[in-house]
């Protein structure tokens, strides 16, 4: 029996059962019957928890590429292998196979080595949505750098920083990007970011919009005309199994960003069987991921999943909204897309604009659909569920992490009955706990408690990039010997998990991870602002919005207090992004505090949305009319 893919509900359950019985036979047999090896194993998996070290498939060689490319060649090299759908819709979509896929990542690879850059390197990607960024991606992983794709809606010192963090040698980017109305001067950022970035040598541009960019002598070379030089073939580095393939930052609730690190062999066996499995891909499917290549979706649901299954996968550069919010049907309706996969943020908006947008399209080539990154709420769950996939298309609502690498929970098509708002059942290998505050593991079902994963599965990130310690303490301490994903569930009367959200200081904004305290870090930089404090509040389009309480300094002068708003907001956006921007911002006398100093963020949640009493055991709390002024001053 191959444990591949999963046909049938009893199926799920006997794979599942034998998958946390014999986890490491499991993955053995995953591995071995579906992937392109240069050398088997030794071990399918040492580890340890408490010291969070994972050791996957122990001495295995490999090209990741190999297995997303060259293996295809012989049997669908004509095949496509990326759709790509501009901004514009004039614009025309270009169709690539897979023996084009070949010939434009081994140029890219060719060029990347005689720019200098071997193995272990780091290179940064700062591109928009467009084909150059997948190429820049596999190139990296067909000799060995290892790529750190930075989102290109991230401001220059955020780039800098990631920049610096992994000190990349190389940058690639593009004199720009169109983004709905609008061209984003990506070169012009990326440029005030190498102000301050001692490790880049080099910076590769590709030309995407034609405008005017400064280039610096002796490190900023055009793309194309070396690409053109170079030979369409290559060989592929040999990779031992644990050798990192990329870096992928995630903001954590304090401090800078967390380089989280995926290493090869796990992390592809892990994105090739969730993928196969979650959307239910059969040969010939057209399939469509919205995220943006910048975040983990991207990575594992656009390129390598879809790719270690010889799939068809769409890459979009637009925006829904643009020309009009018809946008996304549209595109389905033209590459006759079977499945699509989108963050409730954009159900959301698509939800408050008229149905027409929606029904003007023939959306009937879709099978599946899916969500990720933040809870689906019913309302939205419904009209995805109704509008889009026409009540035939099974919803699957997938949770993970950027540390998981790929899909943990999740229906599987045509075989989990779907329930609105339950990411539902966990995929085979992974084995999900409960725990409650005394860290105990809660049994049984209708239970809520915080989620751990009990035992290692093979896309587990390996560490925090120049920071182990962080990686323990954040994912391996709270509960010893598990691993922690910062999130709420409930498990109902059959078993099924709903996530309920943060447990920490993490924001959800849009389907953005937003750590709170980073934020705060660059309010507290105004040179009016003596301290701050953010929380989350739902917000109908974004899922969350920020709300922030300021507390000014006393300089003995009259500050206008809009004014300093606005250039608290201007600061977010040139430091974060313009997406960690505050929705509201409300000046205050002080924050509720415990005695230890601890700011009390459970009150002014409440007091964000709307709540004026009831604020739990307040005993500790040492100033009760800071709150009394808070609640009465509230925006
Ligand atoms: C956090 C991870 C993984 C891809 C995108 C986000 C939240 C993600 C769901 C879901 C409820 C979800 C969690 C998680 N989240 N998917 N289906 N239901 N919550 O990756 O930026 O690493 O964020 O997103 O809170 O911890 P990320």
């Amino acid at each position: 029996m191959s444990n591949f893919s999963i046909e049938s509900l009893e199926k799920y359950f006997k794979i599942y059962r034998k998958s946390i019985k014999k986890p490491k036979k499991f993955w053995d047999e995953i591995a071995e019957e579906n992937f392109t090896w240069h050398m088997m194993w030794d071990k399918v998996l040492e580890f340890d928890m408490e010291k969070a070290k994972f050791t996957w498939f122990k001495n295995a060689k490999l090209n990741i590429t190999k297995n997303c490319i060259d293996r295809h060649l012989m049997k669908r090299g004509d095949q496509t292998a990326i759709i790509f759908e501009p901004n514009d819709p004039k614009e025309e979509a270009q169709h690539i196979t897979y023996n084009e896929l070949y010939k434009q990542v081994s140029k890219f690879a060719n060029v990347l080595t005689e720019q200098g850059i071997e193995k272990g390197d780091r290179v940064c990607i700062y591109l928009p949505m467009i084909p150059e960024l997948a190429y820049a991606v596999l190139a990296c992983a067909r000799i060995g750098a290892v790529h750190s794709v930075v989102f290109a809606g991230f401001s220059s010192s955020a780039l800098a920083t990631r920049i610096n963090d992994s000190s990349c040698k190389m940058l690639i980017t593009s004199d720009g990007g169109f983004r709905g109305n609008k061209v984003i001067d990506l070169k012009g950022i990326a440029d005030k970011a190498l102000e301050d970035t001692p490790s880049i040598e080099k910076t590769l541009v590709v030309k995407r919009t034609g405008k005017e960019v400064n280039m610096k002598d002796g490190r900023d070379l055009w793309i194309a005309p070396l690409l053109e030089k170079a030979a369409g073939e290559s060989v592929a580095a040999i990779m031992d199994a644990e050798d990192i393939l990329f870096i992928l930052y995630t903001s954590g609730s304090t401090g800078k960003p967390k380089g989280m690190v995926h290493t090869t062999a796990g992390y592809m066996v892990y994105a090739g069987y969730t993928f196969k499995n979650v959307f239910n891909y059969e040969k010939g499917d057209v399939y469509w991921c919205t995220a943006d290549i910048g975040w983990i979706t991207g990575h594992s649901y656009i390129i390598y999943g879809p790719l270690l299954n010889g799939a068809t996968t769409v890459i979009f550069e637009g925006v829904p909204s643009y020309p009009d919010y018809s946008r996304f049907w549209e595109v389905v309706q033209k590459h006759k897309v079977n499945q699509f996969y989108t963050a409730p943020t954009a159900i959301r908006a698509l939800a408050k604009e008229d149905i027409h947008f929606v029904q003007d399209y023939q959306l009937n080539s879709l099978k599946v659909i899916g969500s990720v990154g933040e809870p689906i709420n019913d309302e939205a769950w419904h009209w995805y569920n109704d509008h889009v996939g026409g009540k035939r298309c099974p919803l699957v609502d997938t949770w993970w992490q950027t540390e998981t690498g790929g899909i943990m929970i999740s229906p599987i098509p045509f075989v989990t009955p779907t329930k609105p708002t339950y990411a539902s059942l966990p995929l085979p290998g992974i084995q999900p706990a409960l725990m409650d505050n005394l860290r105990n593991e809660i049994e049984g079902n209708q239970v809520t408690g915080s989620l751990c994963i009990k035992y290692p599965w093979p896309g587990i990130a390996r560490t925090i990039w120049g920071d182990h310690q962080r990686y323990i303490d954040t994912y391996f301490s709270t509960y010893p010997g598990k691993y922690f994903t910062g999130d709420g569930a409930l498990r109902d009367e059959v078993g099924y998990y709903r996530i309920t959200g943060r447990v920490d200081d993490v924001v959800i904004v849009s389907g953005h991870n937003l750590g709170t305290a980073p934020i705060e870090d660059v309010i507290n930089e105004h040179q009016s602002v003596a301290e701050s404090a953010i929380v989350g509040y739902p917000h109908e389009v974004k899922g969350n919005a920020l709300y922030g309480y300021v507390i000014l300094k006393d300089l003995g002068i009259d500050r206008d207090e809009t004014q300093v708003a606005i250039e608290i907001n201007r600061l977010i956006s040139d430091q974060i992004g313009p997406i960690a921007k505050l929705d509201k911002i409300q000046f205050v006398p002080g924050l509720p505090k415990t005695r230890s100093g601890k700011i009390m963020r459970r009150i002014l949640r409440k007091i964000a949305v709307g709540e004026t009493k009831d604020f739990g055991d307040i005993s500790t709390l040492l100033n009760p009319e800071v709150v009394k002024d808070i609640i009465k001053h509230r925006k």
